[in-house]
């Protein structure tokens, strides 16, 4: 199944920054040797083995955006699954930036009127003073140009964790059945004694499912598994965790995962045992990686690794 994403922008927004980082495992501090996109770059990228992302970053300067709009027009805006688009937060072209957003969602309107859109408010690093406002701002202003659509607004910078936040959400919305991965989490979950189990994607370590119910998870929306659940949840550890903490997890695994490539290490799995919980990360399939988050000390990481591997036909 192939699913089309359009990675719009300005020039300059940082398009290329967060596709290189999400997809191809550079550091943040790369990017600033990125040249300007010319015209469209295609790449296409296995995730979850079935489900291949036709990623169009498309760069930004203002003859291409032009070009687009007009002679273009058809071969962009058609069998878009998901429009991406870019606004650096700090960009002195604000109105014309918008006045391009304008132009590209009438032209997705146009070809791809079921097309999910989301948009990044990016550099957030920026910002000094007022963060939080100053997004609103931005988000309400944004909101505003399209007031019928249904817009999903992140604020992210490639320096932060926010970037996998953003990106967990939008390819969840494109895995057709992360709900029944959900269930089948809960399930595993239970089996292991676990406060917690959530799936990765393999390369990207984007968060694909998690066992918690939708209240303890802000992120990411929707799991049909735990039903009978809701007195027990009060009792759930996961209720009083970070709530940061899927997109900290993809950042950091990502981050160690360079360290090792630096030392010409390769990265299998991870065991943690604390004083107050333990932690398995492990390869749940090949196309993902699973982290059981444990806390009672009477369970072994050998235990839930032997889970793991009973698990894995299930979740192949
Ligand atoms: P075009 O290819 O011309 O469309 O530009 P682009 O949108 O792909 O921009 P690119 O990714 O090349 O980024 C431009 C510059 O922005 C680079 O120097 C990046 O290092 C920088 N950049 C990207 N993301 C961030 C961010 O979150 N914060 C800050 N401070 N700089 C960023």
């Amino acid at each position: 199944m192939k699913k089309k994403v359009l990675l719009m922008g300005a020039s300059g927004s940082g398009k290329t920054s967060m596709r290189s980082i999400i997809f191809s495992n550079n550091p943040a501090s790369l990017t600033s040797r990125l040249g300007a996109t010319i015209d469209v770059e295609q790449n296409h990228v296995r995730f979850l083995g079935d489900l291949i992302l036709n990623l169009w970053d498309c760069g930004g300067q203002d003859a291409f955006m032009d070009s687009y709009l007009t002679s273009q027009r058809a071969t962009i805006f058609q069998h878009v699954g998901v429009l991406i688009y870019v606004f650096d937060i700090e960009s002195r072209e604000a109105a014309k930036d918008l006045e391009y957003y304008r132009d590209c969602l009438e032209g997705l309107r146009q070809f791809s009127p079921n097309a999910a859109i989301f948009l990044l408010v990016h550099k957030m690093d920026l910002v000094r003073a007022g963060r939080e406002v100053t997004f609103e701002k931005k988000r309400d202003e944004l909101q505003e140009c399209s007031p019928e659509l249904s817009l999903s607004v992140f604020g992210t910078s490639i320096y932060d964790e926010s970037l996998y936040k953003a990106w967990s959400n939008i390819v969840h919305t494109l895995i057709p059945n992360a709900n029944i991965l959900s269930t089948h989490l809960s399930t595993f979950a239970q089996a292991c004694s676990a406060t917690e189990v959530i799936l990765f994607e393999r390369t990207t370590f984007l968060v694909i499912a998690t066992s918690s119910s939708s209240s303890s998870r802000p992120a990411l929306s929707s799991t049909n598994g735990r039903t009978n659940n809701d007195a027990r949840q009060s009792d759930n550890p996961a209720n009083t965790l970070d709530p940061t903490r899927y997109e900290r997890t993809s950042e950091l695994i990502k981050a160690f995962k360079h360290s090792c490539s630096r030392v010409r290490g390769e990265f299998h799995s991870l065991e943690m045992e604390l004083w107050d919980f333990t932690a398995v990360l492990d390869e749940m399939t090949k196309n993902t990686y699973v982290l059981i988050i444990v806390h009672d000390p009477s369970i072994e990481t050998a235990a839930l690794k032997l889970n793991i591997r009973m698990a894995r036909r299930k979740f192949e």
